[in-house]
């Protein structure tokens, strides 16, 4: 189904740029000098707001109308959904522990960049984890229970998100014209 096809394209497409920047998070993190003295790690931080902005403000948001159409399809579904969202929250809180390190180290905690990176690192592996299993497991129960009318409806929520003023024009908001 095409619809389906241009859907998990662009997820896809999401979950790759993320795992660049879980890499990226790892890389800079690893065994810098940062841990150990010299300047806030910039480049750190900077790697992991992106990833944050990117997952909260343009991933997330178009994977809301697929997960809204497949709650309640089936018990399989459900459990997969509820198990996404704990894992989901999960992976936050880790992500916003590594950070208040990450702070408390610019402070001039030193301890606490040893721990931020030991964070990072368990938060890398529960995404790539979680990744994985949108692009396995709820890919498969998506193609499986979803219909055409369904997928184009995904497909239009996920190109507002996209294109937000090319779609608002195409709904019927008509283009300022020149005076
Ligand atoms: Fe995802």
């Amino acid at each position: 189904m095409l619809a389906a096809e241009c859907a998990w394209t662009i997820l896809q497409a999401d979950h790759a740029k993320m795992r660049r920047l879980l890499d990226a998070i790892a890389r800079e993190a690893g065994d810098g000098p940062w841990r150990v003295a010299g300047p806030a790690p910039a480049r750190l931080k900077e790697f992991i707001d992106t990833l944050r902005t990117f997952d909260h403000v343009s991933h997330r948001p178009k994977g809301t109308a697929l997960l809204g159409v497949l709650r309640g399809r089936s018990p399989d579904a459900d459990r997969l959904l509820d198990e996404m969202e704990l894992e989901r929250e999960g992976d936050d809180a880790l992500l916003d522990q590594a950070l208040a390190r990450l702070d408390a180290f610019t402070r001039g905690e030193t301890e606490a960049g040893a721990e931020c990176a030991a964070l990072l690192a368990q938060h890398r592996n529960r995404v790539l984890l979680h990744l994985d299993q949108e692009d396995t497991l709820l890919r498969a129960q998506t193609e499986q229970l979803l219909d055409h009318e369904e997928w184009a409806h995904v497909v239009s929520v996920i190109s507002t998100s996209l294109y937000p003023t090319a779609n608002a024009n195409h709904l019927g908001t008509a283009p300022e014209k020149p005076r």
